[in-house]
């Protein structure tokens, strides 16, 4: 397998050369008032978000750290300990034009998004000297963006002098990444990083965002273990190491077929407002009237949020081989129908099948390149690790990050 294709793997995960609070204060001469928001894995359910469908996350102990302290006028001063670069940005005179989703794809895009869709939303804000630093990996499918545009959101929020809603603090940093980032995406990421509770994964309704917490018992801070026979399971995180360029425009491409399959389908059931109102049935009577293609993008939703809830029973009845049974299947419908793995996650999960003590894994996250999620039983995580590491590097020349996750809470003041 070659390397080609790949974007290098971004600074991200990388230790800070110093503490964050010490970094500020030699960048503004202050102390600053720290924030954080998690990362977070999807267990199961991915791009049914924006089909107003079922998702798993938890969110998991890598964190965003945001610093800050406020200022007297409308420049927000940002930098990042990740990029070793610094941004200023005037926060644009209310009732101005919003800006347009620009290419430009930089980091600090996130935080001034969020910035000026809090304000857009209400939330008058004021400036502030920030600084951030990340250990969710860059690119790897745990949404790293996510956990900065919370973290910076609760922070600007608070500093302001505003209550912080969680519900509406996700739904205005998923509007500025569709908005200002132009990254079409859902509200999984955004509601994880702000709303999860350690010890759980949410079963998340993305069109009510009415949830239900699935217990992943395990102590606090200790790796997340799933009760069933024997020593229970534990949630593996396996990165590929690799990110493929058209992550973003393949992205909204799926999302433009979603709302293809919803409009062609909607002539025959009128009820039908996204793909989560498309059953099974339906899709096999209406079905032809599809492109092939779409029609394939559909099958992926429908069958995946029936995953999704039949996973969440398994869960909660401890049946670790059916939820195991059920990642593997999403799997191969993420790979077949919805077309958003890559050669590298599927030699992952593929290796993950051959090592003993695995119930079932999968790519985790928008796909082609990152990470899959794995469960695997507790007393084989050492082996898991060791026969993955060496499996992967042997075939791609790559050394995999293998992480035994331990879940977190939502965003807030540290
Ligand atoms: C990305 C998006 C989410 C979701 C997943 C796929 O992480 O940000 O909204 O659509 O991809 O499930």
């Amino acid at each position: 397998m070659s390397g080609r294709g790949h974007l290098p793997r971004q600074p991200g995960s990388t230790m800070p050369t110093e503490p964050l609070p010490l970094r500020f204060k030699r960048l503004y001469g202050r102390e600053p008032q720290l924030y954080q928001a998690p990362g977070r894995v999807n267990l199961i359910g991915e791009h049914t978000d924006y089909n107003d469908g079922f998702v798993m996350p938890a969110a998991i102990g890598l964190l965003t750290t945001v610093a800050i302290a406020p200022r007297t006028d409308r420049v927000l001063q940002i930098h990042s300990m990740n990029f070793g670069e610094s941004v200023d940005f005037t926060l644009p005179d209310i009732g101005a034009a919003a800006p347009r989703a620009h290419e430009r794809a930089h980091w600090s895009d996130y935080v001034c998004g969020v910035a000026v869709t809090l304000e857009a939303g209400g939330h008058r804000l004021g400036g502030a000297d920030i600084a951030v630093f990340g250990e969710v990996p860059i690119g790897s499918g745990l949404s790293s963006s996510a956990a900065l545009e919370v973290a910076a959101g609760y922070a600007l929020l608070e500093t302001a002098g505003h209550l912080v809603d969680r519900v509406e603090l996700a739904k205005l940093c998923q509007r500025a990444e569709n908005e200002y980032v132009g990254m079409r995406c859902g509200i999984m990421d955004q509601f994880a990083a702000s709303c999860a509770r350690q010890g759980s994964a949410i079963l998340l309704d993305c069109r009510s965002l009415q949830h239900r917490w699935l217990a992943l018992p395990g102590e606090a801070g200790e790796p997340g273990r799933l009760q069933g026979d024997g020593a229970g399971a534990s949630l593996v995180v396996c990165n590929t190491m690799v990110r493929h360029q058209l992550a973003l425009g393949e992205y909204n491409l799926r999302r433009e077929e979603c709302e293809e399959a919803v409009r062609v389908l909607a002539h025959d059931i009128p009820a039908v407002r996204a793909l989560r109102d498309v059953n099974r049935a339906d899709l096999e009577r209406h079905g032809t009237a599809l492109r092939e293609v779409v029609y394939r993008r559909a099958r992926h939703v429908v069958t995946e949020n029936d995953r999704v809830l039949a996973a969440a029973v398994a869960l909660e009845q401890g049946d670790l081989p059916a939820f195991g049974r059920l990642l593997g299947e999403s799997h191969r419908s993420l790979r077949d129908d919805f077309e958003v793995s890559c050669d590298e996650l599927d030699l992952m999960v593929r290796l993950a099948g051959e090592c003993a003590g695995v119930y079932g894994a999968r790519m985790t996250g928008g796909g082609f390149g990152g990470c899959t999620v794995n469960l695997v039983d507790a007393d084989r995580v050492d082996e898991f690790r060791r026969s993955i590491v060496a499996g992967y590097k042997k075939l791609t020349g790559l050394t995999p990050e293998i992480n035994v996750c331990s879940t977190a809470g939502g965003a807030g003041r540290v």
